[in-house]
């Protein structure tokens, strides 16, 4: 095993090569996972589309190979389109992905390239590998349930399940504990069975691979993981949190504005609530006028990530309501886009009003940092029902948002002692991520199993 530790072992086989889905909750943990694997000792080369396409300055370590997508355009905006343009995005890029991939072969030399690691939204790339004789890791960016949730969802249509059903929101989902209907994975009306196919596809990319990685570990989903080793013929890789293994922020698209963090510094331990949701989640004019006048009266201090796009129709940075500004002065910071690891990190913060995105989800819990959470699309109700039914540390803010109950939310969660116990538990969590990250710690053992996998691939 020592041997197999490090990729340059033997001098062959060194090569990993990554292909992310170009949206930023997927490149964070694949760039995680390309640090995580260049610190091993493999030389990384990142194929990636024109949309949202990663700066190669930014990673002089790495090889970038751009790959034409055939759509040109901003990025789209409502949750629906997002399914189409992933669809569209990989029908794209397929060929030109195996053209590229075909001239990388001839010049790396097959024999010392381990694999390709892609997301496993990507299968068509998936089995554009496989033909010209690569092996293919598939990493899912979601938590263990998700892909669990991914894998029943033929059988939850036979069961009525899906297509949600209005009075049936509340019902259990006795396949997969502790979800109910409505924290399944749903994305839109699906007219066109457009969701389907996209998390059909997921899983035959798991299944068509040589493992699948995971960001997640033992301590969070230990039930959950089980059921994919179950369930799954190949391996499951549970590395996660990534983001211990490698270094912050040099995979954000947008720039992060980093003055927050010194406006922290003059703040008092846990008294600070830090709001974002995410890259892609959107709210109307009414939630963000809403929201605003709650926090405002809350009277609780703020660290609110307004990002360009983030209301509904409108690419700007919408305009905060008129005397928001004035009723917090001195009392809140609000930035287009923050350095969220950190800001989660810093010891004045003591609470996220979150979309639960995966990403914002683990490292919440893995700062100890209990949540508000307002889930929005695809796998973030499920994530919710994780962070108050299982883990409890922390609490939805449901429906229409209204800012009575905005400001009595985050007046439980920052000041009560429902907030102080969800708190205790976020910080036992965290010690739970650190025993995993530790040398002889579920995560790294999984991290070298890994290795050795890759290492012992063949072609
Ligand atoms: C999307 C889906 O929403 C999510 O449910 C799925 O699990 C992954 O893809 P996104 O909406 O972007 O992700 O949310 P999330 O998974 O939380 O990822 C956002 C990433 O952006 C995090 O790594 C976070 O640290 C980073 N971020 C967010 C910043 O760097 N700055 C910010 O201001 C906000």
């Amino acid at each position: 095993a020592m041997a197999a530790r490090n990729a340059v072992h033997g001098g062959r086989r060194r090569h990993v090569l990554l292909f992310p889905l170009p949206y930023q909750g997927h490149i964070n943990p694949m760039f995680r996972l390309a640090g995580l694997l260049h610190a091993r000792g493999f030389a990384i080369t990142v194929f990636h589309t024109h949309f949202n396409a990663p700066d190669p300055a930014r990673h002089p370590q790495y090889r970038f190979v751009p790959v034409p997508d055939g759509t040109s355009g901003p990025a789209p905006v409502a949750i629906e389109d997002v399914v189409a343009h992933i669809l569209a995005l990989t029908a794209g890029c397929e060929a030109a992905f195996r053209e590229r991939l075909a001239a990388v072969l001839e010049e790396y030399s097959i024999d010392t390239v381990a694999c390709l690691v892609a997301d496993a939204h990507l299968l068509p790339m998936v089995e554009a590998a496989k033909s010209l004789g690569v092996p293919t890791l598939a990493l899912r960016t979601g938590s263990a349930a998700c892909c669990a949730c991914f894998i029943a969802y033929p059988v939850l249509f036979d069961k009525g399940y899906l297509p949600v059903k209005e009075s049936q929101r509340d019902m259990p989902v006795s396949e997969l504990p502790p979800y109910r209907v409505r924290d399944l994975v749903v994305l839109g009306d699906d007219e066109r069975g457009a969701v389907r196919e996209l998390i059909a596809r997921a899983v035959t990319a798991v299944k068509v691979s040589s493992g699948v990685i995971l960001n997640t570990f033992d301590a969070l989903e230990r039930r959950e993981l089980e059921g994919l080793r179950r369930d799954l013929a190949v391996p499951v890789f549970d590395v996660g949190p990534l983001h211990k293994f490698s270094p912050a922020g040099d995979s954000s698209l947008l720039r992060q504005d980093r003055s927050c963090l010194e406006w922290l510094d003059a703040r008092p331990p846990a008294s600070v609530l830090y709001v974002s949701f995410g890259s892609i989640a959107c709210m109307s004019p009414r939630d963000l006028e809403e929201a605003a006048w709650g926090i405002a009266a809350s009277g609780v201090p703020f660290v609110w990530v307004v990002r360009p796009g983030m209301v509904r129709g409108s690419a700007r940075q919408e305009l905060l309501p008129e005397g928001f500004e004035a009723a917090t002065r001195g009392r809140g910071m609000v930035v287009a886009w923050a350095p969220q690891e950190e800001v989660l990190g810093h010891a004045a913060v003591g609470g996220f009003w979150t979309h639960n995105g995966w990403n914002s989800t683990t490292e919440s819990v893995c700062e100890g940092v209990p949540m508000l959470c307002r889930p929005c699309f695809g796998d973030q109700m499920g994530n919710a029902r994780y962070v108050e039914h299982v883990w409890k540390v922390g609490f939805e803010v449901g429906g229409e948002l209204e800012r009575g109950s905005v400001e009595a939310a985050i007046r439980r969660l920052m000041i009560d002692k429902d907030g102080a116990e969800m708190r205790a538990r976020a910080v036992e969590l965290k010690k739970a991520a650190e025993e995993c990250s530790r040398t002889g710690g579920s995560s790294c053992l999984a991290i070298d199993k890994l290795i050795t996998h890759m290492m012992s691939l063949k072609n």
